[in-house]
This record gives structure tokens, C-alpha cells and sequence, in this order.
């Protein structure tokens, strides 16, 4: 039995008193979320604080938008796992689409930092997807399938979630048609041979599509980024309504 993971990343957003507004809205509507779904936010690194301290004795879990591989060293504006841990983060989000295109991460670092994440106790968040060039000239597959076997090497499925993003899909406002984005989740789930994996599906969830989204067979979760900056239209997601 897979546990939907309901995830927001709010990327490169929220002071630490935007956060802590956001939460006074936020925590009484997932009150009566049913128990079925884990719900979890990914502040920026300045807000993790806030947003433990505010949540705590909450059911509300903390990602980090990133995590790296060395506990410590001369790694100017990467972040520990240790120093994740004192906060009570749970998940790392490792492989977003916008490191890998603004940094340059490649499938090898992302690797290193979901390795480092389990090792530490914490589940990384690893996403791939394609962009929309590669899904016109029909390298969908081949470019996911790599980011698998390359992104996931030597991790436990078990204390892992991957999050199928395509790039055309975020920020854009079209959503991938949830029969394909299913299709892709079965695909990974077959890849990395394991029927308990949790694979989340991001890109353009919002209010309107979650319920659809989430009655499909092998997507277990999403990772939402614009509509998780509304606290009442992140409470609607949390509560999607399982068939
Ligand atoms: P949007 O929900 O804004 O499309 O972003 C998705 C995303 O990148 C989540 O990590």
C-alpha cells in the first residue's frame, strides 16, 4: 500500500513572516485531512525554522529544496544534511529542474546528494521529467529513463520518492494530461523495479485537477509549486478527494 505524499515547494519564496502568516491559514484547514496522505512543505532554506517551530506537534512534515553530500567543508551555499536534521526535515528535494538547468546539476551530483540524504535518515525527493523539446522530437522516455538509472543508482527505494516533472509543465499552467503522467509514473515504477516506490507526479497542479490527478493508478502524490503558496488553495490539494 502506497502513502500519497502531498508536497509544496515554494521554491524562491516566503520570509520567515510571510511563512508563519501562511501557516496561521494553512494548519487549521489539514485539522481533518484524513490520515491516508503525508503533507509536506519545502520552504527556502531562511524559513525552515519558522516553519518547524510554528508546525510543530502538527502532522505537517519539512522538505529542504536541496541537500548536499559532505556533512561539512568549504561548500559556500550548499547546505548539510546535519544541519537539515536539527530542524526535523524529513524529505530533501534533490534534482529540481531549475538547479539542473541554471547550475547545471548533472545526474552524477544529484545522485551523490539523494545518497547522502538517505544516509542521513532523510528521503530525498528525487525529480526528472523532460523538456518540451525533448518531448516534441519523442526522447521522453529515453531521457527519464536515464535520469533513473543514473539519478537513483545504489538507493533504497524504500526511503525514497520520485517526483515526475515534466519541464513543460511547471510554471506553465499546462498540466500534463493525467493518463500520460500516469503512463510515465508506470514506466519509473517499472525501471526501478520496485511496486511500493511513491512517484508523485509536478507541473501545473492546482486545485481544479487534483482530484483527477490523484485517482490514477501510479501517480501516489504530487510536488506543487505556484498553488502552494496560497495556503487555501494548498489546504484543497492536501484534501484531494480519494476514489
Ligand atoms: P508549478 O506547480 O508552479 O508548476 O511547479 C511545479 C514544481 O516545479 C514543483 O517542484
Amino acid at each position: 500500500m502506497r502513502k500519497p505524499v502531498i508536497a509544496g515547494n515554494w521554491k524562491m519564496h516566503m520570509t520567515c513572516s510571510q511563512a508563519k502568516e501562511y501557516l496561521e491559514v494553512f494548519l487549521p484547514l489539514i485539522n481533518a485531512t484524513p490520515l491516508d496522505r503525508d503533507l509536506v512543505i519545502a520552504p527556502p532554506f531562511t524559513a525552515i525554522s519558522t516553519v518547524s517551530v510554528e508546525s510543530c506537534g502538527t502532522r505537517l512534515e519539512l522538505s529542504s529544496q536541496n541537500v548536499h553530500w559532505e556533512d561539512d567543508g568549504a561548500f559556500t551555499a550548499e547546505i548539510s544534511p546535519l544541519m537539515l536534521l536539527e530542524h526535523k526535515v524529513k524529505y530533501a528535494i534533490v534534482g529540481h529542474s531549475e538547479p539542473r538547468k541554471y547550475f547545471s546539476e548533472s545526474d552524477e551530483q544529484i545522485n551523490l546528494r539523494a545518497k547522502s540524504a538517505q544516509s542521513h535518515g532523510l528521503i530525498p525527493i528525487v525529480c526528472v521529467g523532460e523538456s518540451d523539446k525533448q518531448r516534441e522530437s519523442s526522447e521522453t522516455e529515453r531521457v527519464i529513463r536515464r535520469q533513473v538509472e543514473q539519478g537513483l543508482e545504489d538507493l533504497d527505494p524504500k526511503k525514497l520518492v520520485v517526483a515526475y516533472e515534466p519541464i513543460w509543465a511547471i510554471g506553465t499552467g499546462k498540466t500534463c494530461a493525467s493518463t500520460e503522467a500516469n503512463r510515465i509514473c508506470s514506466l519509473i515504477r517499472k525501471w526501478v523495479g520496485f511496486e511500493d516506490l511513491i512517484i508523485q507526479y509536478g507541473g501545473s497542479v492546482k486545485a481544479e485537477n487534483i482530484d483527477e490527478l490523484m485517482s490514477m493508478s501510479d501517480i501516489d502524490g504530487v510536488l506543487v509549486g505556484g498553488s502552494s503558496l496560497n495556503p487555501i488553495n494548498f489546504a484543497r490539494i492536501a484534501n484531494f478527494k480519494s476514489t
